[in-house]
């Protein structure tokens, strides 16, 4: 099958670059193409990160490609991008498909509107709306960060919601979400916190009114805030046209902050969290504190010495220190200040937003197992009262002393007149470990379609012409068919009706009589009947001669066992006797014998009315297409007529060809269009139904093509025996065959092509013709059920005017 090989070509349509900042709800984008917001910062579109082989579809800087800064399918990665598109679904979701499945989904939740747009906008916010000027989104990039945080992005941490936080990359050729996470936590007083799985790694320290307690968040450009509104606790660095800024999690736990140096067009490492080994989480150990200029750089707190000296000395100071003197609670406790430190983590606690610290002392005191206290709040002055117990961890000396975080730590009295004794520490600025930024090179590789050359079958050079007309007589036909009794009669077609006869010899032929209907000279029928006795395919139905006699004129066929297409596809129980692989030979069939119509036999051949009644089977439910040609038979004004009586083949006809008359090979290839979509999905193309639209089968088709769901057209009685990507393919062949132009379908041989090989690539279709709904009165609807009825073997042809 696939040595018909062909030029598809894909980029010569749809590789562009659109260069525009939105979608809109019917377009699509493919590998090469890209979004661009507006300011020419961000851009959407199709990448291949670092030395990876994998497509992802993401969003990057424009000026810096290498910077992704959000990446869509993350855990999806897109192996082959061809015929990939990124597009928004009717129920409003952002989809990426491809052969009409889903590999990746924004899964919104939302219901929405059908004039959906998707824009990127300045922020690098990638948004899906109704109006993306109104903040109002169906969903946006921003609910949904990966490993970059960008000013405008909001950090949430919330009981009721989903946390939204950053995730580093698996590694810098994979962004599936790796062991890293950075995002608020908030136990009564909000953090960031670094995990590497559930493990916590570094935490910032906690709001405190003014910053986030490590002073290396307050920045007076990035202004970044931490704020709690109902329930919700959020982080954003708002933005500011004037400043490209990001914050990055890396795959070993990073946090990097970057702004650009428009001068130097480079990016400007501003700071890296954790910092310092002091940064992290616990690293001295309970009691223990963190002095990033000490040598060693853990001390334990004043009036507690280390639990294991040994290990202690060895720097292994994870077991942490333990008190000197233990607390004698009431009779005799008191707190030793200690200034400018990053406050122990909050893990057993109380919080009082409203107490002074006079308040808050004499409270802690009281309680015998209240270890320190401190207030939460700095600002105005400070405020609030939080209370430690048990052992104090995490604490470290911060570097530039802020002397308004200042702890207080319960210590027995004679503990603390000995400590007076001693001299206070001196506290010098930590140094800042500067960490070398290594920005993995993202590489966007544009992959067109490849072009195949085009090798055609060579043709039969039979010469002999001068084939007999296969004549037979009258007395043959009428032995034949027991005098054309009713008993032999087994179809009434538009032309009359359609005997079943037994020839002498035994062979059954199919007799086809021409009701007096003809005014056609002799000569060119018995022409017309000899051109078409000479096609000779497999999947043709044979047509053996013809029998005239005075006006009367009669066509004799092969005889076929299994009757026509529809009588057993759209019958709800004869349509289990097509198995999938029984249809897929039939879709097949069908193609091939099409192919030879157009191109193959001698004479071009159009066939202008195919439909499932045109199909017939045999007894191996092969598929031979019937009354081809007969269009070209008969030239006669009275056969308009009746062709306006018989609409039934409405649901077949190309839009070039119904409305204006105009037929091609391209208007058979419509017709095969609609007979694939109505094999795969057991019914008819018009008269079909759906709860929640007025579209034909092929708008039904073309909708799930859009939701990328297009399985969900299938038969359900297939269910046991389809072979997916078969379907999958037919389906998308069968809607680049019905498309609105008939330019934009492919010939037979493209289809032939398609249809069998399986690394055919194939293009994705555009619009059905007659892709609207039909109001319910209309008169194709009532005139569709008439032709039910035909259950002819063989139904004759319907023919349109020219
Ligand atoms: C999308 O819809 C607009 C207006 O509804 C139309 O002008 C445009 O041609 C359509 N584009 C495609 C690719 O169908
Ligand atoms: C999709 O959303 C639903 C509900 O909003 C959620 O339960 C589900 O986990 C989400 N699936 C993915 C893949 O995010
Ligand atoms: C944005 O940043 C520029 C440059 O730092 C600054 O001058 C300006 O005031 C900022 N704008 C706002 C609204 O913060
Ligand atoms: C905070 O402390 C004040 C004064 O002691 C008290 O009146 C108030 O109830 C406390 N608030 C909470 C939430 O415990
Ligand atoms: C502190 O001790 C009291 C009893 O003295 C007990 O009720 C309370 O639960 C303890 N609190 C913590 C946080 O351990």
């Amino acid at each position: 099958m696939c040595n018909f090989l062909l030029a598809i070509a894909f980029c010569g349509l749809v590789c562009f670059s659109a260069g525009e900042d939105a979608l809109p709800a019917n377009g699509t984008l493919s590998d090469g193409q890209t979004l661009i917001s507006r300011n020419h910062d961000f851009e959407l579109g199709f990448f291949t990160p670092g030395s990876s082989k994998n497509r992802f579809v993401g969003i990057w800087y424009k000026r810096k490609p290498e910077v992704v800064v959000w990446v869509a399918n993350w855990n999806n990665p897109i192996i082959y991008s061809q015929g990939v598109v990124l597009r928004i679904a009717r129920y409003g979701a952002l989809v990426i498909c491809r052969d009409g499945s889903i590999l990746w989904s924004s899964n919104s939740s939302r219901v929405a509107p059908s004039n959906l747009i998707l824009q990127l906008l300045d922020t690098g916010n990638l948004v899906l709306a109704v109006d993306t000027t109104e903040d109002n989104y169906i969903w946006q990039s921003f609910d949904h960060p990966r490993d970059t945080r960008l000013p405008g992005m909001f950090m949430v941490h919330s009981p009721a919601e989903e946390d939204k936080y950053l995730t580093s990359w698996t590694s810098s050729d994979d962004p599936s979400p790796g062991d890293f996470t950075y995002r608020i936590e908030n136990k009564g007083l909000p953090q960031m916190v670094i995990r590497r799985g559930n493990v916590k790694i570094y935490r910032s320290g906690m709001w405190n009114g003014v910053y986030i307690n490590v002073p290396t968040f307050y920045n007076t450009i990035f202004k970044g805030k931490i704020f709690t509104d109902k329930g919700r606790t959020m982080y954003i660095d708002p933005y500011n046209s004037s400043i490209l800024t990001r914050l990055v999690i890396d795959q070993t736990g990073l946090i990097r902050r970057y702004t650009m140096d428009e001068r130097k067009d480079k990016w400007n490492l501003v700071y890296t969290i954790p910092k310092d080994p002091c940064d992290d989480y616990t690293k001295c150990g309970p009691n223990g504190m963190c002095i990033i200029e000490g040598v060693p750089i853990c001390r334990c707190l004043d009036g507690f010495k280390p639990k294991f000296q040994t290990e202690w000395d060895f720097q292994d100071w994870s077991d942490g220190c333990t008190r000197i003197r233990a607390l004698s609670c009431m009779n005799g406790d008191g707190f030793l200040e200690l200034k400018g430190v990053k406050y122990p983590d909050i893990l057993r606690f109380y919080l009082n937003t409203s107490m002074s610290i006079g308040e808050c002392r004499d409270v802690c005191l009281r309680k015998c197992n209240c270890t320190a206290y401190a207030q939460p709040y700095i600002d105005n002055g400070g405020r609030g009262c939080l209370m430690w117990f048990g052992d104090l961890i995490d604490i470290r000396v911060l570097p530039g002393a802020d002397k308004n975080q200042n702890i207080y730590i319960r210590l027995p009295v004679s503990e603390l007149e000995s400590i007076r004794k001693s001299d206070n520490k001196k506290r010098r600025h930590a140094k800042l470990i500067a960490v070398s930024a290594a920005v993995g090179t993202l590489i966007s590789i544009l992959i067109c379609g490849a072009t195949v050359i085009v090798r055609r079958r060579r043709r039969r050079g039979k010469k002999n012409e001068d084939l007999e007309l296969p004549l037979f007589s009258f007395a043959t036909i009428a032995a034949a068919t027991d005098n054309f009794s009713e008993e032999s009669m087994i179809g009434e077609g538009g032309f009359g009706p359609v005997y079943k006869g037994k020839l002498s010899a035994g062979e059954e032929i199919a007799v086809k009589r021409l009701s007096g209907t003809s005014r056609q000279g002799l000569e060119e029928f018995k022409n017309e009947v000899i051109l078409f006795a000479k096609l000779q395919h497999t999947n043709l139905v044979r047509l053996l001669g013809c029998c005239i006699k005075g006006d009367e004129r009669m066509l004799i066929y092969e005889y076929l066992q299994n009757r026509s297409l529809d009588y057993l596809l759209f019958d709800h129980s004869r349509k289990t006797e097509l198995t999938w692989p029984n249809r897929y030979n039939i879709i097949l069939g069908i193609a091939r014998g099409l192919l030879y119509l157009h191109q193959d036999s001698r004479l071009k051949i159009i066939h202008r009315d195919l439909k499932t009644s045109n199909v017939l089977l045999d007894e191996n439910l092969n598929s031979k297409i019937s009354d081809f040609g007969l269009a070209r038979t008969f030239r006669s004004d009275q056969f308009m007529a009746r062709t306006r009586r018989v609409v039934g083949t409405y649901g077949y006809m190309a839009p070039e060809y119904a409305i204006d008359g105009k037929f091609s090979v391209k208007s058979d290839v419509y017709s095969f269009g609609v007979m694939i979509l109505e094999i795969v999905g057991g019914k008819k193309n018009r008269g079909f139904n759906h709860h929640d639209h007025d579209h034909s089968l092929l708008g039904h088709a073309w909708l799930l093509w859009k939701d990328c769901k297009v399985l969900e057209l299938m038969d359900e009685s297939l269910i046991d025996t389809f072979v997916e990507p078969q379907v999958k393919r037919c389906i998308q062949v069968g809607l680049l065959c019905v498309q609105k132009l008939a330019e934009d379908r492919p010939a037979m041989s493209s289809v032939v092509f398609m249809l069998g090989c399986e690394e055919a690539a194939i293009p994705n279709p555009n619009e059905p013709g007659f892709f609207t709904e039909r109001s319910s009165n209309d008169v194709e609807n009532q005139i569709s059920s008439r032709n039910e009825s035909v259950r002819a073997t063989i139904t004759i042809s319907q023919l349109e005017g020219r």
